[in-house]
């Protein structure tokens, strides 16, 4: 093969890689794998990442061959894989699918998966290292774990010459929600700790796989500049937004009931808030990051008035791009009097000597008018302006914001003389883009996350204290709303429910614009 100019050779865990290994996909007819997982495998292997030997193997209801499968993995690598095609990358990759057909609880399928990646053992020298991934419903998540544990499949065998004298591993990847609340969530533990140990359970949260969101890393503890000013003394207060365009689409059933909050604020957002909040850690090791991500969380506070701290939407019929769309009672698969909300916003603050005062503005919603997740944090205003008032009418206050997509960047907002005789001064920004100071365009996260799981390497993924740390922020937010007035309706492409802006309002602040 030619060499691969993909290839990233400042990515030393390469060697790590523990040998060939088997990926086995639950859930491969789903939207996550044709759009996200299925690209990304493909994409690694492009970018040399993959071990030779590495197999694919899809488990579904369907009654496919192999070659179907493969067939089907094609055209998802063709429509969404970052990276051009290349024949000879896709061939390789290729000889390692197999498909297995069968129901989650058929055993005899379960079976025949054991035999399917048995044999890869012996075709292609996989060595007995597997990895699950269960992108299904969270409630198929039982029997798939429970049929693993029965087939033999979640215990790794001791070391054999067929495993060229190394221990084969086992692994098993969740994707988000962890439940829908701290109990379910508890409960969702223990059926998994009692088939696989907590290091081989890899929790999916893509944000963290991110360029932007592990850039914060780098940004606050890599530099000087910011860190000493990170915190209640400078710093007035933080909004986290994460902001769609995209209504619910096709995912009536896995939404309604579900939420903005418990969707994306109980993973994706207290993430973000987490890396925003914490202390440096000791090392990026897993231990580490994730003991400081656990101390901000659980430092934080949800408000103690709920009606005024906390605000809910739902969209209404409205015009998205020029065009009319639906409101969300009227999707389809949606009950007419839903209360499901889809727009959520929250004032949080964090209890420590680092925060203390400092509100964290948490807001996101589904079609308001842009697709923006960023992260402004916004500073004080100078205790003294020797100017005339009316030269600073324009100058608004310093802020840092994170662009986490799509505009990956950082933009520094600060005043600035406007040129002329007066000494009028107003907001500039400096800008940070991904685009303009880097070549090499980045990775799609489920590629960083796929990978790690590969490699076994844990900082990126949450555990299990992360997770039940943050339902204690939100179930009592939860149970709140569901013994409140039904979600206010916003008109699809506006900013969002009027009461969402009365919440930050009463601070005297506003959102940034969508
Ligand atoms: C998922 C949510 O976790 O994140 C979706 O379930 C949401 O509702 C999606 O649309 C957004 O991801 P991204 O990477 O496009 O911001």
């Amino acid at each position: 093969m030619k060499p691969n100019p993909l290839r990233d050779p400042r990515d030393r865990r390469i060697p790590r890689l523990a040998g060939p290994c088997v990926l086995v996909l639950f859930g491969v007819t789903g939207d996550l794998a044709t759009k996200k997982l299925l690209p990304a495998i493909y994409d690694l292997a492009n970018r040399g990442l993959l071990p030779a030997g590495f197999s694919l193997v899809g488990f579904a209801r369907r009654d496919w061959a192999d070659a179907d499968f493969a067939h089907i993995t094609h055209d998802a690598v063709k429509a969404y894989a970052r990276t051009p095609f290349r024949e000879d990358v896709w061939n390789q990759l290729s000889e390692g699918i197999r498909f297995v057909s069968g129901e989650f609880a058929d055993d005899a399928a379960f079976d025949d998966l054991a035999q399917t990646v048995a044999d890869l053992d012996t075709v292609r020298g996989t060595g007995g290292n597997y990895a699950f991934y269960l992108s299904v419903p969270p409630n198929a998540f039982p029997v798939v774990v429970r049929q693993l544990k029965r087939s033999g499949l979640s215990s790794p065998p001791p070391p054999s010459p067929a495993t060229r004298g190394m221990q084969p591993w086992r692994r098993v990847v969740i994707e988000k929600p962890f439940g829908h609340d701290l109990a379910s969530a508890r409960e969702l533990n223990a059926m998994l700790d009692a088939v696989f140990p907590a290091s081989a359970v890899f929790r999916i949260d893509h944000y963290l796989g991110k360029e932007t969101v592990q850039n914060l890393l780098a940004m606050r503890f890599a530099n000087e500049l910011f860190e000493p000013i990170w915190n209640r003394s400078f710093v007035d207060h933080v909004q986290i937004t994460m902001a769609e365009d995209i209504g619910i689409g096709g995912r009536a059933g896995y939404y309604d009931g579900i939420g903005a909050a418990r969707d994306v604020i109980q993973n994706h957002l207290l993430q973000l808030l987490a890396l925003t909040a914490m202390e440096e850690p000791l090392s990026f090791a897993a231990e580490s990051l994730r003991a400081e991500k656990e101390k901000a969380l659980a430092a934080v506070q949800i408000p103690a008035d709920l009606a005024v701290g906390t605000a809910r939407g739902q969209y209404a019929a409205g015009w998205q791009g020029g065009l009319p769309v639906r409101g969300y009672l009227e999707e389809d698969g949606i009950a007419p009097d839903s209360s499901t909300e889809t727009y959520a916003a929250l004032r949080l603050t964090i209890d420590n000597r680092r925060w203390a005062g400092v509100p964290f503005y948490l807001r996101t919603g589904k079609r308001l008018p842009t697709r923006m997740t960023e992260i402004a944090v916004i500073f004080q205003r100078a205790p003294h302006l020797p100017f005339d008032a009316t030269d600073t009418r324009e100058l608004g206050q310093n802020a840092l914001v994170i662009r986490v997509q799509p505009d990956e960047g950082i933009t520094l907002r600060f005043g600035s003389k406007v040129p002329g005789s007066a000494m009028e001064v107003r907001d500039v920004n400096m800008d940070f883009a991904y685009g303009e100071s880097f070549t090499e365009s980045s990775p799609e996260a489920y590629e960083r996350l796929l990978l790690d799981v590969l490699v076994g390497d844990p900082p990126l993924f949450p555990r299990q204290e992360e997770v039940e740390l943050s339902w204690k922020i939100l179930d009592p937010i939860e149970e709140y709303w569901a013994t409140h007035d039904k979600p206010e309706q916003y008109p699809a492409g506006t900013q969002g429910p009027e009461s969402a802006d009365e919440l930050i309002a009463r601070d005297g602040r506003v959102w940034r614009r969508l």
